[in-house]
């Protein structure tokens, strides 16, 4: 049976909630005010998803400039996914995609051109959730994780997103 999930923008009292899920979810773990000052400066890109009220996943991203990962290389706006987790409990059931859906949404609304994000290349799940959403490989950085783990720069364009991404 699917569990039915909804998806809405973050908001400061998530703040607890959401930083257990990444604390419980990913290595990389964060300071309140780093949170605090995306949703400050990019709030459209920042969501949240539940199930019966409890927050279940996030994905938190910013709008940065600099160097296209596509051709003809150019300065642009570019989306960053900085985090995205979904309790283990939740998993493979969609909230991932959507998720990512609506924050693709909320960076072109902030005028980004395109996305990037940095994945470990052991991260399977993850990696498997960007390529449905056409992001591509660019290049591998080398040793980015504390523990020495390269990572693989993934990007696309914002030029074409799916439809399904209104909650
Ligand atoms: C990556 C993560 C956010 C995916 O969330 P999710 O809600 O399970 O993802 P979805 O259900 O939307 O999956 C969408 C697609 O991604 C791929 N995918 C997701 N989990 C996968 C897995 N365990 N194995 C293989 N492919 C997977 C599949 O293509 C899937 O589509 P399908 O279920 O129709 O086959 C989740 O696994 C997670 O929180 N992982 C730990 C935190 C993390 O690694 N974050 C990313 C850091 S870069």
């Amino acid at each position: 049976m699917g569990t039915s999930f909804t998806l809405r923008n973050f908001k400061p009292q998530d703040l607890d909630a959401v930083m257990h899920i990444n604390l419980t979810c990913l290595p990389e773990n964060y300071t309140p005010s780093f949170y605090m000052n995306h949703y400050e400066s990019f709030p459209k890109a920042f969501y949240v998803a539940e199930v019966d009220s409890k927050i279940i996943g996030y994905v938190m991203s910013r709008v940065e400039r600099g160097l296209s990962n596509h051709k003809p290389i150019s300065v642009v706006k570019k989306g960053h996914i900085i985090s995205i987790a979904v309790l283990p409990d939740y998993r493979r059931k969609g909230v991932g995609k959507s998720l990512m859906i609506n924050s693709l949404k909320g960076l072109k609304d902030y005028g980004a051109e395109e996305c990037y994000l940095e994945v470990r290349i052991s991260n399977t799940p993850a990696i498997n959730l960007y390529k449905s959403l056409d992001f591509e490989i660019i290049r591998i950085i080398r040793g980015y994780y504390l523990n020495g783990e390269d990572a693989y720069l993934m990007s696309r364009r914002l030029d074409f997103l799916p439809e399904d991404c209104t909650f």
